[in-house]
């Protein structure tokens, strides 16, 4: 039997939006989203850290059924390291999703697999889910030796969980090439990637792990490429950068199912 993956797509902001502009955006979003909407997607929002309360608050009190989390953790408990964030403080904070390993923190703050699969283990024991970013530069993808690349992101990152918590997190594939670009990877150039991800995950953490486990793509999503990129057989999600600032762009992507490929 086929497994069931309900589609996720997330909206990552980045470092855009003061608290007050997270409540509009949120607004909007409520207003416009619909039970319908949410019968067929996970949508979330992450937000900068300093908007999640106020982007909490908002969903709580007027009971959206928009989910949220944030961008990047700190892999060590509460204590001494100044300007972190812990995932003790996301988890009270009711977040749901916590990035970990997005390129923009590989490449300007020198992340690499192992810190990244400490944020991964941190956002775990909190019962947060790990969004794990993973793609490739383009002179990787130019010299033909993206998947191998991105393998090796994924087995560093997922290293040492357990198949059950594989099967429960999600991976958002973003070529590097892709991200602000408005160089959208094909959707053949998607698929092949999420389904080496999944091929992968179902060889070192079994069968149902690999069936279950959401793959995002990310890079360049926007509301008219992404129902080809849906339509992808290992495409179950996306990761949604510069159009999940725009209220309407971002509903557009989010009902995508409404404008057919065919
Ligand atoms: P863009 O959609 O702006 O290309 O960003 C993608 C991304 O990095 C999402 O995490």
């Amino acid at each position: 039997m086929a497994a069931v993956r309900k589609p996720l797509i997330a909206g990552n902001w980045k470092m855009n939006n003061s608290h007050l502009e997270a409540i509009a955006l949120t607004q909007k979003l409520g207003f416009a989203l619909t039970d319908k909407d949410f019968a067929a997607t996970e949508i979330a929002v992450l937000p900068p850290f300093t908007a999640l309360r106020s982007v909490q608050t908002l969903i709580d009190g007027d009971k959206l059924r928009l989910l949220y989390g944030a961008q990047d953790v700190s892999p060590h408990e509460d204590g001494p390291y100044t300007g972190d964030v812990s995932a003790r403080m996301l988890a009270k904070f009711g977040c749901r999703f916590v990035l970990a390993g997005h390129s923009e923190r590989r490449i300007h703050h020198h992340e690499d697999d192992v810190l990244v699969n400490s944020k991964v283990r941190a956002v775990l024991q909190r019962n947060m889910t790990p969004v794990l970013c993973i793609g490739e530069p383009l002179e990787v993808r130019q010299a033909g030796e993206h998947l191998d690349y991105v393998l090796a992101q994924l087995d560093g990152g997922l290293a040492g969980l357990t198949a059950g918590q594989v099967g429960g997190l999600v991976v958002a594939y973003e070529p590097v090439w892709a991200i602000g670009t408005g160089q959208v990877a094909t959707p053949a150039d998607a698929q092949e990637v999420c389904r080496a991800i999944r091929g992968r995950i179902s060889a070192v953490h079994g069968h149902p792990a690999g069936a279950s486990t959401r793959i995002l793509y990310g890079g360049s999503v926007k509301p008219d490429n992404m129902p080809a990129i849906m339509a992808e057989p290992d495409v179950d999600g996306a990761l949604v950068g510069g159009a999940s600032l725009d209220a309407s762009e971002f509903v557009r992507i989010c009902r995508y199912r409404e404008r057919s490929t065919a």
